[in-house]
């Protein structure tokens, strides 16, 4: 019969995202009202291959689910790539008897979670934090909504000025490899082209729609860019945009990473409790070395592995929308 879990430690890793505290904190509390020992473990796996963990109680929580950012720190750890540092990382925490283990973040980690669950008998229940949404199985990511909301603000007021001088802008969100945050803050403002990694640009109709525009002189033309589309972001975007339309008044803004921080919006709060919640509940009977997901309204558990083969999918649909509503 399997061993039940008895003392669990919490982790953020990779790119920090809004509502990764709401998360800590609903692992935490839901972990001591099963009468669990919960351990935080600082700076991803970074603290456990420096044993740098600590008992947590219900008030090391108090006070957080509004703050962005994460109170355990987050770290990209080189060591944990090898299989030497993932071994010193499981003596840290089998000298304490910790003996489950929530991992809070991106599909990186979550490879990471993957490798160690596979070496060694400690079972990894992930939860998605990233702002990217680039994780299949679920409908949301802690973060993602409460990023987007930031871009929707800060595309709404650069807005204003680009009409008040008829001018072209480019605006830079993140993505390194998912359009997500672009697709949504691009329909959201009513952008009339959206470049995101997953789809090739047809970046000659772009030039003929603007020659177009500089024929009847309404300049005016939004154009939100992931940062990790085919040209390289928005400085690239700007370039070519630039070599065919030399007269076009072009601007361009990199939101960059005021995306990652801020208060989570209310939805992230309520789904990082919500996963939180389940992350420890999964533990518990015995449903392991998976991560929690939300799909239609209901709880999907799917497998650490599959998560990181299969990327999120920006739907036809969405795009059809876009080209729809631009014209
Ligand atoms: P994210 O989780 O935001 O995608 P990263 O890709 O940087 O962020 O991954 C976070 C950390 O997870 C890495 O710094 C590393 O410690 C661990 N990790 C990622 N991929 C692997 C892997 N293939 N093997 C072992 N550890 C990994
Ligand atoms: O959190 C994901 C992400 O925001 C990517 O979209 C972006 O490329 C990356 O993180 C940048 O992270 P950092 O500056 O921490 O390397």
């Amino acid at each position: 019969m399997e061993k039940k879990v008895t003392k669990i430690g919490v982790l953020t890793s990779g790119g920090d995202a809004p509502g990764m505290n709401a998360a800590i904190r609903a692992v935490v509390r839901t972990g001591l009202y099963h009468g669990l020992e919960m351990y935080g473990i600082m700076r991803g796996y970074q603290g456990m291959i420096d044993d740098d963990i600590f008992r947590m109680e219900s008030r090391s929580v108090a006070n957080i689910i509004q703050r962005g950012g994460t109170i355990l720190k987050t770290a990209r750890c080189k060591e944990f790539y090898e299989p030497e540092g993932r071994k010193i990382a499981y003596n840290n925490l089998k000298k304490r008897g910790i003996d489950g283990l929530v991992i809070i973040g991106g599909d990186g980690s979550f490879r990471g979670a993957v490798k160690f669950s596979q070496e060694f008998d400690i079972p990894c229940v992930g939860l998605a934090g990233t702002i990217d949404k680039d994780i299949s199985g679920t409908d949301f990511t802690i973060g993602f909504d409460t990023a987007v909301n930031t871009a929707v603000e800060a595309i709404d007021k650069v807005r204003d000025t680009m009409d008040a001088h008829d001018r072209i802008f480019i605006i830079e969100v993140m993505g390194r490899d998912a359009g997500y945050i672009a697709l949504h803050s691009g329909i959201a403002t009513g952008a009339e082209n959206i470049l995101i990694p997953e789809r090739r640009t047809d970046i000659n109709s772009i030039i003929a729609s603007l020659q177009e525009k500089e024929r009847r002189k309404k300049m005016v033309n939004l154009i939100v860019v992931a940062e990790g589309d085919e040209f390289g972001g928005a400085n690239e975007v700007e370039k070519v945009l630039k070599d065919k339309l030399p007269k076009a008044e072009i601007r361009v803004c990199i939101l960059g990473h005021i995306q990652r921080g801020g208060s989570p919006s209310c939805m992230d709060r309520l789904i990082a409790s919500r996963m939180g919640y389940h992350a420890v509940e999964s533990l518990l009977e015995g449903r392991h070395n998976v991560f929690v997901g939300i799909q239609n309204n209901r709880m999907n558990y799917i497998p650490l592995e599959t998560a990181v083969k299969n990327k999120g999918k920006i739907s036809e649909e969405w795009m059809k929308i876009v080209k729809i509503l631009a014209s």
